[in-house]
């Protein structure tokens, strides 16, 4: 018997999510970002729920050539754009449009022999800070894009900080339209929080978290405010069950003491499997698609929940650590990444290589 942990991927919330991008960005190109393995899901395995996408946008060669497989023949971009004059040579061996963020990716350009000119999507640090041309420097990095043999068309492109909050893209949308004015191409700008947010005009939106059915303002907004669906289920089964007294405590270090007669279970689902070992007790948990909650601390292989709301639970019965469980029932990822402290992001990422991850049917 395998141990009955696994991860189930819903194609079918994966069209939906991509189609709520879409209806969001009615005028826009939407880029699928499947970047990190597609957030954790894989690549392949998410490939049919996103192939209505107009293009696929993720961060290295690897993935590239992973898309391709796929029989993708569309747009690919990195998003990172080149990470050594080499890379060149695959972007013109399978088509990638590629960002340009530094003066280094153009001398690497100039220096790239090639009879196919590349797409390139010159990016500006509008004020995140982390990559991008300063506004001071991207007209000249333009111009001497422009001025490459090996460089077909230029496209415009920058990522906001603070789409999901308070602050807002209103000064980093100033800083692209002041940096960019006149300049010929298409616009990309908006990621999830954007493109839900922020409903800002562009020709190619970068859609990643909102795919993958977690809002990219929670606790502002949660998945039904935007009409999303969760795309994975992390899922397991009760392999134990104890009846404490008051007084007695539960795993390592004793973080949770009970205060009356309780019968908890024992999920195989630990840190080991991805699921957050600083999850606290009162982490939301379904048992045969009834909410719960964690008790003490998470261990390894294993994580203790309360039985109370269901009391005729017992070895093997079913839980869903985040995403659909029986009869129509829902965790959202964001409510466990938000009791961990973390976003929905982190823990679709984190799901650990041992846990066997099917394509639901
Ligand atoms: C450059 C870029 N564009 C788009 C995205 C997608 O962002 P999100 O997952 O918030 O939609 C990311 C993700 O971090 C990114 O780095």
């Amino acid at each position: 018997m395998p141990r009955p942990i696994e991860a189930l991927i819903h194609t079918d919330a994966l069209a939906h999510n991509l189609a709520r991008a879409r209806a969001a960005a009615p005028d826009a190109k939407v880029w699928a970002v499947v970047k990190a393995n597609a957030y954790g899901h894989g690549i392949e395995r998410v490939f049919e729920g996103l192939r209505g996408a107009d293009g696929f946008a993720l961060l290295d060669l690897a993935e590239a050539e992973r898309i391709r497989a796929c029989g993708w023949r569309g747009p690919v971009l990195l998003l990172e754009g080149a990470f050594e004059p080499r890379d060149l040579e695959l972007c013109s061996r399978l088509d990638l449009w590629h960002v340009v963020h530094c003066s280094e990716q153009i001398d690497w350009l100039a220096a790239h022999k090639t009879h196919q000119p590349q797409r390139v999507f010159l990016k500006l640090n509008s004020g995140m800070n982390r990559l991008g041309f300063a506004p001071m420097a991207f007209r000249s990095a333009w111009a001497r894009l422009n001025a490459l043999p090996q460089v077909d068309e230029i496209s415009l492109m920058t990522h906001f900080s603070d789409a999901d909050g308070e602050r807002g893209i209103g000064h980093q949308v100033a800083a692209f339209e002041a940096a960019t004015r006149d300049l010929p191409g298409e616009r990309s700008l908006a990621n999830s929080a954007a493109i839900l947010r922020h409903r800002l005009r562009s020709d190619w939106v970068r859609a990643g978290i909102m795919g993958y059915g977690s809002a990219p303002d929670f606790p502002a907004h949660d998945i039904a405010h935007w009409d999303l669906q969760p795309t994975m289920t992390l899922r397991s089964r009760l392999i134990g069950t104890q009846s404490l007294q008051a007084g007695e405590s539960v795993g390592y270090g004793s973080h949770f003491t009970a205060d009356g007669p309780l019968r908890i279970g024992i999920v195989a689902c630990g840190y080991a499997d991805g699921y957050p070992r600083h999850c606290p007790t009162g982490t939301p948990v379904l048992v045969s698609g009834v909410r719960t909650r964690t008790l003490g601390r998470v261990s390894m292989d294993m994580l203790a929940v309360d039985l109370t709301p269901k009391p005729d639970a017992g070895i093997g019965s079913d839980v869903t650590l985040w995403g659909r469980g029986p009869k129509d029932s829902l965790l959202p990822i964001d409510d466990v990444a938000h009791a961990a402290g973390t976003i929905g992001y982190e823990l679709m990422c984190a799901l650990a290589a041992r846990v066997p991850v099917h394509v639901a049917p």
